[in-house]
């Protein structure tokens, strides 16, 4: 268990004993289904921990130069990279660092191919299954008008040359029924150009680590599928990796009250740290509290940002709470580091890790230079 005292304030810690869980439970998965798992460096790409990432053997999905130079850099592996839009300026250097490239247009594919052959890099085109298991727009990717993937009405002229693999991405934080779904429709429509590929990508949103995940299943249905197909079969999930691994350690610095509302104002901020609580929007766990309870103390978290919807609520506690305290948000560590800002000039939590044998270790802070650099 991690002692919070000995953690700086703010910090983001990685527990690493909870993220070598992750990272074996899916190296299993891996291997008993004979498909390859990316990390997606969209969800965590904090490079400092990579070098426990290399000893499980992953490869790596990248949406961006800067994500496949990261992936070649400090993982050591060509990453497999899709993005909406490829710019002529950068091109060649992703191709430089990619082993697999998805194209998201026929457009697209037909202005970089040529290149992507000449530098050996597979070629893939991202389609669009039309079906998704997501209840949140902003994470769905097949809503009606989705700019991701094409659909299969647009590829009634067959597959362009050259294409050697098919990417989709549908599903979030979902379960390996969600993932059967998705391939029975996938199957119907694209199931005729499956003779001539080489791989299918599968995207994201497999929650292969949350409790109750059946990897049983999703073990048969990877296996099925490559069976009947004969087919690489490549996943890219991103929170999977460092799904419920840690947390952002916080501290209350003063308490404010407004309509009988108690606040309490803390030193980091929901839209600068933890930007998914407010665009998805869901309450985060906070460890010692629970959703409000008659009768107990209960507060509001405000952020240290001056935007007027920087708070969340609420929270009760078994006691009153004071300046000072800590208060731990759980699962804190995918999606947050890598879309993080420094609205406000805010202070940027430090990162670090914890481990039973050595402790806290810090792996990186913020000093004003970091603000002052970006702009
Ligand atoms: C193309 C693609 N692959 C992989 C992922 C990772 O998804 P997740 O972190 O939900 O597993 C995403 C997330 O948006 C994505 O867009």
């Amino acid at each position: 268990m991690i002692n919070f005292k000995t953690i700086p304030s703010p910090s983001y810690v990685i527990d690493e004993s909870l993220l070598r869980n992750n990272l074996q439970l899916i190296k299993q998965v891996k291997e008993a289904a004979g498909v390859d798992i990316l990390v997606s460096f969209k969800a965590f790409s904090n490079w400092g921990v990579f070098p426990i990432f290399k000893e499980y053997g992953f490869g790596a999905s990248a949406s961006s130069l800067n994500e496949a130079r990261l992936a070649f850099e400090e993982l050591g592996v060509k990453a497999h990279t899709y993005s909406p839009a490829y710019e002529e300026k950068t091109i060649k250097d992703i191709l430089k660092y990619s082993s697999h490239i998805s194209f998201n247009s026929i457009n697209q594919l037909r202005k970089y191919s040529k290149i992507a052959g000449q530098q050996g890099v597979s070629i893939g085109l991202r389609v669009n299954p039309e079906i998704s298991n997501s209840s949140h727009d902003i994470y769905n990717s097949c809503q009606p008008g989705s700019r991701f993937g094409i659909t299969a009405d647009h590829l009634s002229d067959g597959l362009p040359q050259g294409v050697e693999g098919l990417h989709f991405h549908t599903l979030f934080e979902a379960d390996s029924f969600a993932l059967e779904k998705v391939l029975t429709a996938f199957i119907k429509k694209f199931g005729k150009f499956l003779p001539k590929l080489k791989w299918v990508n599968m995207g994201g949103g497999h929650l292969i680590t949350r409790k109750g995940y059946d990897t049983d299943h999703l073990v048969k249905l990877l296996i099925d599928f490559k069976k009947k197909y004969h087919v690489d079969i490549i996943l890219e999930p991103g929170s999977a990796f460092t799904f419920q691994t840690g947390y952002l350690v916080s501290t209350i610095l003063d308490i404010v009250e407004n309509n009988g509302i108690k606040t309490a104002i803390l030193d980091v901020s929901f839209t600068c740290h933890m930007p998914d609580c407010l665009e998805m929007p869901y309450k985060p766990v906070i460890l010692g509290a629970t959703d409000e309870r008659k009768g107990k103390p209960t507060y509001r978290m405000g952020g240290i940002s001056c935007l007027a919807g920087d708070y969340m609520g609420n929270w009760s506690f078994d006691k009153k709470l004071e300046p000072g305290d800590k208060i731990i948000f759980d699962d804190m560590i995918h999606y947050t580091t890598v879309k993080t800002t420094m609205f406000n000039g805010v202070n940027h939590p430090s990162i670090g890790i914890w481990s039973g044998k050595s402790g806290f270790k810090l792996i990186k802070e913020f000093k004003y230079q970091d603000y002052k650099n970006r702009l």
